[in-house]
C-alpha cells in the first residue's frame, strides 16, 4: 500500500480510485507545511522546472536570477553561446553574487569582489596568494542540470534525472504545428499569491469552472461540457477546450497561422507537464504560467505572453500584445477570486476530499502522478533510514 506522511490509507484510496468514482487530494495536502517540505524534497528538486525562454536571453552575458526553494540561482547564456543554470551564490562566504537580469562577462561579488566569468569558473579572487594549496581553476558554481525544450530553458537539480523530452513526447507531438521554439515573450504580468501552488495548477487544469468563474468570459467561447482530456502515456497532461463556434477567428486580426489546423487555431488548449509548467496554447500565441512555490500558502506567478517573433516583428503587433495582455489580466483575475475562496475553504477544519467531475480528468491524471511521486520519495526515504541504522 502506498505510504504518504501525513495521507491516511482511507485519503490515499479515494485518490487512487479511477476517475469515476476519485476523489480530490484532502485539504492538508494543501495546507500542512510537512506535505509541502516533502514535496520540496520528492517533487521540486527532483522534477523538471521551466525557469527563462532562451528569447529573453539573446544575448552572450545575458542573465536572469531567481530563487528556487531557498537556492539562488541564475540562468545564463554564456559567452561560448551555452545557457546555463548554475548556483550564484559565492563559493568564498556565501553571497549571493547578483539579482534581477542584465548582461555582464563577469560576475563579482559585492563582498570581496570574487568574479566568475558566464559559466561559473572563479576568474579572479583578490588578494588569495598566501592561501595555501587555493587554486582559482578548482573553483566553479555547482550547475544543475539544464535542457532546452522547444525554447523553454529548463533545469533540474537531481544530478541523476533523466531527460526531460523523451517523457513528453506524446505531448510535444501534439502540438508539433505550433512552433514553440520560434516565439518570443512580449510581455510578462507578475501576481503573488497566497494560496497552496496546487490550487493554481488545478485551477489551470480544468474548464469545468467556465460555468460558475468565467460564465461571460471563456464559457460562450468555450463551453466546459465540451472540453476533453486525452489518456497521459506520461508526465503530463493536455485539456483540449474547442470552440464552442466552426467559425474561424478572422486571419487579419491573427495574422498567418502557418502548418496549424483548423482545430488547432480555433480551439483553447491548456498544458501541464507535471509538476507544474504550464502552458496554454491558442492559435498563434502561447501563454506561459510560471509557478514560483515559495511556502506551502503562497506562490509567485509570472504569465509570459508569447507570440512567433514574425508576428512580433509586424506593424500593430503592439495592439495585439496590449489586447491579448488585458484579457488574460481580466481572465485571471477572475480566476484569483476562485482561487482565494477555495483558498478559504481548504483551510476549514471540517473539509474533507471531495468528488471530482469527469470534467477534471486533468487534475486526476496530476493526482496519480503526484500520489506516485511522494510515495517513491518516501519509499527511498524509508530505505536510506533502514540502511543507516
Ligand atoms: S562572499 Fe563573495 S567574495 Fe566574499
Ligand atoms: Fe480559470
Amino acid at each position: 500500500m502506498t505510504k504518504i506522511i501525513g495521507l491516511t490509507d482511507t485519503e490515499i484510496g479515494r485518490i487512487a480510485q479511477p476517475l469515476e468514482t476519485a476523489y480530490t487530494l484532502p485539504p492538508q495536502a494543501y495546507t500542512d507545511p510537512q506535505i509541502y517540505d516533502q514535496e520540496v524534497a520528492h517533487i521540486m528538486r527532483k522534477s523538471w522546472l521551466p525557469l527563462a525562454r532562451v528569447d529573453q536571453l539573446p544575448k552572450p552575458g545575458d542573465f536572469l536570477a531567481l530563487d528556487l526553494f531557498d537556492q539562488p540561482i541564475m540562468v545564463v547564456h554564456g559567452t561560448d553561446g551555452t545557457f546555463r543554470v548554475m548556483s550564484r551564490v559565492c563559493l568564498h562566504r556565501a553571497a549571493p553574487l547578483i539579482e534581477g537580469v542584465g548582461n555582464r562577462k563577469l560576475f563579482s561579488c559585492p563582498y570581496h569582489a570574487w568574479s566568475y566569468d558566464t559559466s561559473g569558473q572563479l576568474i579572479k579572487a583578490p588578494h588569495m596568494e598566501r592561501a595555501d594549496g587555493f587554486s582559482e581553476t578548482e573553483c566553479r558554481l555547482p550547475q544543475l542540470k539544464t535542457e532546452i525544450w522547444n525554447g523553454f530553458i529548463l533545469a533540474n537539480f537531481d544530478p541523476d534525472a533523466a531527460p526531460f523530452a523523451p517523457p513528453v513526447q506524446s505531448l510535444a507531438d501534439y502540438f508539433k504545428n505550433f512552433e514553440l521554439a520560434d516565439m518570443a515573450v512580449a510581455r510578462t504580468l507578475e501576481f503573488d499569491s497566497h494560496w497552496n501552488w496546487k490550487v493554481l495548477v488545478e485551477n489551470f487544469m480544468e474548464a469545468y469552472h467556465h460555468i460558475a468563474t468565467h460564465s461571460e468570459t471563456f464559457e460562450p467561447a468555450y463551453h466546459a461540457r465540451d472540453s476533453k482530456t486525452p489518456d497521459t502515456d506520461g508526465p503530463w497532461s493536455i485539456l483540449h477546450m474547442p470552440a464552442a463556434s466552426d467559425e474561424m477567428p478572422d486571419p487579419a486580426s491573427h495574422g498567418p497561422t502557418g502548418a496549424l489546423e483548423d482545430w488547432q487555431v480555433r480551439d483553447l488548449f491548456a498544458n501541464v507537464a507535471f509538476p507544474h509548467f504550464l502552458f496554454g496554447l491558442q492559435g498563434l500565441s502561447l501563454v506561459w504560467y510560471q509557478v514560483l512555490p515559495q511556502s506551502v500558502d503562497r506562490l509567485l506567478l509570472k504569465i509570459h505572453i508569447c507570440l512567433p517573433k514574425s508576428e512580433l516583428a509586424k506593424p500593430g503587433a503592439d495592439e495585439i500584445v496590449q489586447g491579448t495582455a488585458e484579457m488574460m489580466d481580466f481572465i485571471h483575475r477572475e480566476d484569483i477570486g476562485a482561487n482565494d475562496f477555495v483558498w478559504r475553504g481548504l483551510k476549514a477544519p471540517m473539509t474533507q476530499q471531495g468528488r471530482l467531475s469527469p470534467l477534471e480528468k486533468s487534475i486526476w491524471q496530476f493526482n496519480q502522478w503526484w500520489l506516485n511521486a511522494m510515495a517513491q520519495g518516501e519509499a527511498v526515504n524509508s530505505k536510506k533510514t533502514n540502511h543507516t541504522y
